[in-house]
Formats: structure tokens, C-alpha cells, sequence
């Protein structure tokens, strides 16, 4: 079975709305993993916008499944990974106006800085996934680059409003996966992937694991609002008495 990795920067992200200490990203570790997660997913941005150091540092101890640590190939990023261990990194591009993730690496742009990057993170034992668009040419790269593991962005897929584009778009997910998988490449996929479009991606026997954020953050409003409300209700109730 495909393994699950769930994102939790929006965790963050609602709580730095407030610029306050709830809603935790750490709390959520433990019901991911119970409720059979594979492992947590969270991007440090050179903002720290949403998930921020002390984070990180916190969900290293807690995580008892895999820690995938998604980041810029940078001095710094290098430096905190090298530290914080995390069983994989995923690099990807980082701009700092975008609101996401907005395509994979270009690694014909990127290919002099991560001969060298890549290595010194697997040095650590580090596992390394390098997070690009479903394109031969890129898979390529990421093989003679040593990578451990390419994660196929699945946005365009996702974002697809006509269902022959979605069609096309997923064509080219399933023969990048079945490439890399050739390749001797490990594969992940994610971006955009909700309960809608994940079951065609499912299918692709060649994905390993999925990265799912936004879609599971948003459904677990809802899951929990009815319970969120008695439970501030039952307090009312008790104070009136
Ligand atoms: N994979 C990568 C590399 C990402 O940057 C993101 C978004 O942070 C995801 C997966 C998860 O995307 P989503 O939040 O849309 O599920």
C-alpha cells in the first residue's frame, strides 16, 4: 500500500495568524501516527512563515515514524539539517512572494550547487528526495545527481479544470514513475492532492509515498468543528448552572 506522509505546516500557518501558541503543529505528531500516518512532512521557509526552529527541534524528538524535512538548498537550511537529522530531505524551490511550493526544482539550473549538496546531507544519512515536475529530462538529473528519491509534483494534476488535461496531466505523472522507478529511483508524489483526485494517483503502483497537506488540514476544521463547539457549549452549560 502507497504510504501516507501528511503536512502540518498549515497547522502553523493558523497559528501564526494569531502570532500565538495554538493551534501546535507537535500536538498533531501523535494523532497522525495513530490514526496511521507514515511519517510528517513540514517545509522550514527562510521566513519561517509557518513551521519555525523550535519546531522543528521539538518534532525530532516526537516523531516516532520518519521525519521528512522539506527545505531550500541553502547554507543555512544545510546547516539546520545536518543538525536536526531527519530521516529525508526534500529540496525544492523556494521564492519567498509565492503562497506554495509553485513547480519542481529545474534541475538543468540547480545541477552544479546539489553535485555537492546532495552528499553532504547522505554523509549524515540523510536520505534525499529532490521534488520536480513529471519530465524525463529532470529524472535524468536527479539520478546522476545520486538522489535516493525524486517526489513527482502533482500540482499541474491537480489544478487541471478540464478533465482532459487532468487525463494528460496524469499520463505524465504515471510514465515519469514508472521512469524513475527503471531508474532505480525511489518515488513520492504530492501538491494538491485531495480526496477527489488522489485515487487515480493510487493507482501508479510505482509511487511509494504521498505528501498530502492542505487537503487533510482543511477536512480536519470540519471533522472536528461539531465536537470544537459542544465542547465550549459544555463549559457555558456548567457555568450557568
Ligand atoms: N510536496 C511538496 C514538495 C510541497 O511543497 C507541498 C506543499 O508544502 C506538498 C507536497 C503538500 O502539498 P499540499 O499541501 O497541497 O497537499
Amino acid at each position: 500500500m502507497t504510504k501516507l506522509c501528511i503536512n502540518i505546516d498549515h497547522i502553523a500557518t493558523l497559528r501564526e495568524a494569531r502570532a500565538a501558541t495554538e493551534p501546535d503543529p507537535v500536538h498533531s505528531v501523535l494523532i497522525c501516527e495513530t490514526a496511521g500516518a507514515s511519517g510528517i512532512v513540514c517545509h522550514l521557509r527562510e521566513d519561517r512563515r509557518h513551521i519555525n526552529d523550535r519546531d522543528l527541534r521539538i518534532l525530532r524528538e516526537v516523531i516516532s515514524t520518519k521525519l521528512d524535512l522539506e527545505m531550500a538548498a541553502t547554507e543555512e537550511m544545510r546547516g539546520i539539517a545536518r543538525e536536526i537529522l531527519p530521516e529525508l530531505v526534500t529540496l525544492v524551490p523556494e521564492k519567498r512572494q509565492e503562497l506554495t511550493t509553485e513547480g519542481g526544482l529545474d534541475l538543468t539550473r540547480v545541477h552544479p550547487l546539489l553535485s555537492s549538496y546532495i552528499p553532504s546531507l547522505q554523509e549524515k544519512e540523510i536520505e534525499v528526495s529532490l521534488f520536480i515536475d513529471p519530465d524525463k529530462n529532470q529524472i535524468e538529473l536527479a539520478k546522476e545527481l545520486g538522489a535516493d528519491f525524486i517526489e513527482i509534483h502533482t500540482g499541474e494534476y491537480a489544478n487541471a479544470i478540464r478533465e482532459a488535461d487532468a487525463i494528460r496531466e496524469l499520463e505524465r505523472i504515471r510514465t515519469a514513475a514508472v521512469y524513475a522507478a527503471e531508474m532505480g529511483l525511489k518515488v513520492n508524489a504530492g501538491h494538491g492532492l485531495n480526496y477527489h483526485n488522489v485515487q487515480p494517483v493510487l493507482q501508479i503502483r510505482e509511487i511509494g509515498e504521498m505528501s498530502i497537506g492542505h487537503s487533510i488540514i482543511s477536512r480536519a476544521i470540519f471533522s472536528g468543528l461539531d465536537q470544537a463547539v459542544r465542547d465550549m457549549m459544555a463549559i457555558f452549560r456548567a457555568e450557568s448552572r
